[in-house]
């Protein structure tokens, strides 16, 4: 049987690679105080002051380190070693008191050791890597105090069915396909031309229906579910238009969902 979650990990051990020196993420300008967090995140989860975060799939930690400056005591968790060990240098380069863990979100629970924390966050790319959303929200609800927050920011499941096909906005793939997905990909997401040298990777759709169902079947109390007509990148390039402040909405009309958000609390 093929090993999704090893061979992921050796296509994201490769994406970091390029990603620290991609433009897209500009490791430099953000070292050098650009550590913008996305407004929505901000405005949803409110002041983090003080709290302590546990950041599951941090990547290289732009975001752990971005919340660290506000405030939040903060533990990134990553399964690629390229990826934590950038996050701990920039920590460092930085001047913040983040601490990064690499583990596979499915064994976090063990290398924590029962801690818990005030706020889980997670964000943008993540859920489309995990195989079982029911074992992910017992990390969760487990890794949160009584009281705790957890909050999500995510691409919608349904505009992964969509895809541009001769310039034409079209359905792809059925909303409800649970299977597997083999990925071949070259290059990754950031627009660099480097080549992938693990480019096959193994990704999951779920509906948002058993996202909702997976964080309140563990235990944990909704307090909004949004949906959101814009993105944080051109999803559907000739069909995009950016507004004022950057995000990427559908040029016609507001007719799909792009984004959503989840807060939750352990009560
Ligand atoms: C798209 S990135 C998250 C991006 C983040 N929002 C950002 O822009 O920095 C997805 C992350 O999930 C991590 N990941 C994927 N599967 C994982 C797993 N099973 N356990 C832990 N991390 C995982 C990858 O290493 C990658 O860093």
């Amino acid at each position: 049987m093929t090993n999704y979650r090893h061979m992921n990990r050796l296509n994201w051990n490769d994406r970091t690679r390029i990603h620290a020196k991609s433009k897209f993420y500009d490791v430099e300008a953000f070292v050098s105080g650009d550590t913008k967090l996305s407004e929505l995140d901000q405005a949803e989860l409110g002041s983090v002051a003080g709290r302590t975060m546990l950041h599951l799939q941090c990547h290289f930690g732009k975001d752990s380190l971005a919340w660290a400056q506000a405030g939040a005591k903060v533990t990134g968790v990553d399964f690629s070693e390229e990826a934590i060990t950038l996050a701990r240098s920039l920590n460092e380069q930085m001047g913040l008191d983040a601490r990064f863990i690499c583990s596979d979100i499915y064994e976090a629970h063990e290398a924590l050791q029962g801690e818990q924390f005030d706020i889980v966050y997670t964000s943008y790319g993540v859920l489309c890597w995990l195989s079982d959303l029911n074992l992910w929200a017992k990390l969760i609800f487990s890794s949160l105090k009584e009281g705790g927050t957890f909050y999500i920011a995510e691409f919608h499941p349904i505009a992964f069915i969509y895809e541009v096909v001769d310039n034409l906005l079209l359905v792809s793939t059925p909303y409800f396909d649970r299977e597997v997905q083999a990925y071949d990909a070259s290059t990754t997401y950031t627009g660099d031309d480097d080549v992938l040298e693990h480019s096959t990777s193994y990704q999951w759709q779920h509906t948002l229906g058993d996202i909702v169902s997976a964080l309140t079947g563990a235990g944990l109390t909704l307090e909004f579910l949004h949906e959101h007509s814009y993105t944080v990148y051109n999803m559907f390039p000739g069909h995009m238009q950016q507004d004022e402040q950057g995000r990427w909405r559908l040029q016609d009309n507001n007719y799909l969902p792009l984004l959503f958000s989840i807060k939750a609390t352990k009560t």
